[in-house]
């Protein structure tokens, strides 16, 4: 599977959602999620954020949000449609350390 990271935070550019062939991002306020089990590996969806937020689970630095991905996309209502990026996003595209900007 695919896993969103962390660097979509308070981005949201979602170019990911109007690619993936089977609607498998779900929607939080500041971040999208994958469900993993949804996810059909066509990696088409990974070239499309600017952040560079998508990875490949069997990457070492996304293997700690895959739990993250499966958690919160049962949660989450899906998106299917690309909506407008958040205000400010991209001032915050290269930010690090925006996890604790999860909820707020
Ligand atoms: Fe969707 Fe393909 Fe990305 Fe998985 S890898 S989330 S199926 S576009
Ligand atoms: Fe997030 Fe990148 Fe999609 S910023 S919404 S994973 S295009």
């Amino acid at each position: 599977t695919y896993v969103v990271t962390e660097a979509c935070i308070k981005c949201k550019y979602t170019d990911c959602v109007e690619v993936c062939p089977v609607d498998c991002f779900y929607e939080g306020a500041n971040m999208l999620v994958i469900h993993p089990d949804e996810c059909i590996d066509c990696g088409v969806c990974e070239p499309e954020c600017p952040p560079e937020a998508i990875l490949p689970d069997t990457e070492s630095e996304a293997e700690k949000w895959l739990e993250l991905n499966r958690e919160y996309s049962e949660r989450w209502p899906n998106i299917t449609r690309k909506i407008d990026a958040m205000p400010e996003a991209d001032a915050m595209q290269a930010e690090k350390g925006k996890f604790d900007r999860f909820f707020s």
